[in-house]
């Protein structure tokens, strides 16, 4: 079974043929990131306007690199949200005129569920119950996966997204957007235990995570106290990678530690992670130091947004309830998977 996955969620424009759920045969993905980099974060209405330039150019592409007919697909599969209205109205409305036009059955599937099944898409044999971890630049939770498509969520972050606190700091450091890749790089070259800031803690709720106190204790550090964004720097640049090293290690311990005390409170078989957070060589070198548990990351170009995951978990989905009428409406907000099927 052939599927056509379509990503539109928020600043990649994405379409991918996988076959069986499993088997990538394209995974075709148009970044934005130039487009959004003076902005330090996405600005929907710019992002929206790209998916519907890059929409119909991306799809070819899949098709050709599959070197498949649009006849020989059997599945259509879309994001349908968490995302920005904009980009999903694009993503759906084109996924909804291929299955008309192709006479196709077709599926909205949730982003961030995708992002897990990420993780599984490259395994042999899946065991459950696993822990999931999504740590991206819109979403951070825990849950327990009892099966594909049933959670039950154990954590999740009260305020900012780790990736977005990445994206934050790194505004701050004078670096580039996305923030993640670039505070990594930084890092590099910076000493972690020049700086102490602490991981953010949320009461009687040890499983939740909280990323603005340690934003605000960078901003102080680096502008003074109770400065505001645009005051400049006290430090000089060479304190930078320092703080960078600092930031990125005390916001990744924090991951690891409060995923390793899920694993510990729900008895777990292994860990599933996903989101453009989980391409970070510290993070996997911490996890790989601190867990017993078997570790599955998504292969390269699968950790951030791509059309493959949601073609991979709209495949299992379709055998299992079968596919949406045309009338399914985008979701800008989808509840966190608790229990989804
Ligand atoms: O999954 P994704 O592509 O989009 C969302 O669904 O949000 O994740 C994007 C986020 C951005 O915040 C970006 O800074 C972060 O993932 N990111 C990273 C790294 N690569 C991407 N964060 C830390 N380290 C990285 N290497
Ligand atoms: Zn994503």
């Amino acid at each position: 079974m052939l599927t056509l996955g379509i990503e539109t969620t928020c600043d990649e424009t994405a379409c991918s043929v996988v076959q069986g759920g499993k088997k990538i045969l394209s995974n075709v993905i148009a970044s934005q990131t130039d487009l959004h980099a003076r902005y330090g974060g996405v600005f929907p209405e710019l992002a929206c306007r790209r998916h519907f330039d890059a929409f119909l150019p991306v799809l070819q592409e899949s098709l050709d690199r599959a070197g498949i007919q649009p006849e020989e697909i059997d599945l259509i599969a879309v994001a349908k949200g968490p995302g920005l209205i904009g980009a999903l109205l694009l993503g759906l409305n084109g996924a909804k005129s291929l299955a008309l036009a192709w006479n196709k059955p077709f599926i909205g599937v949730s982003h961030v569920e995708a992002h897990l099944y990420a993780a599984m898409m490259g395994c042999e044999k899946v065991e459950f119950p696993a822990l999931g971890v999504v740590i991206s630049g819109g979403h951070t939770f825990l849950t327990r996966i009892l099966d594909f498509g049933v959670y039950e969520l154990v954590g999740k972050t009260v305020d900012d997204a780790v990736g977005e606190a990445f994206d934050k700091v790194a505004v701050m450091l004078g670096l580039s957007y996305p923030g993640g890749p670039a505070i990594e790089k930084l890092a590099l070259q910076g000493d972690p235990s020049k700086y102490s800031f602490k991981p953010g803690k949320v009461k009687q709720h040890p499983l939740n995570f909280s990323f603005s106190g340690l934003k605000t204790n960078v901003l102080y550090t680096l502008k003074g106290q109770n400065q505001d964004k645009s005051a400049p720097s006290v430090l000089a640049d060479e304190e930078k990678p320092h703080i960078a090293a600092a930031f990125q290690e005390t916001a990744l311990n924090d991951i690891v530690d409060k995923t390793l005390l899920a694993a510990a409170e729900f008895p777990s078989k292994a860990i599933f992670l996903g989101g453009g957070v989980s391409c970070n060589g510290r993070l996997r070198a911490i996890f790989a130091q601190k867990s017993s548990l078997p570790l599955h990351w998504p292969a390269p170009g699968l950790s951030s947004d791509n059309g493959a995951m949601i073609a991979g978990l709209g495949h299992h989905l379709f055998l299992r309830r079968g596919g949406d009428p045309l009338d399914l409406e985008p979701m800008t907000r989808i509840p966190l998977p608790d229990k989804i099927l």
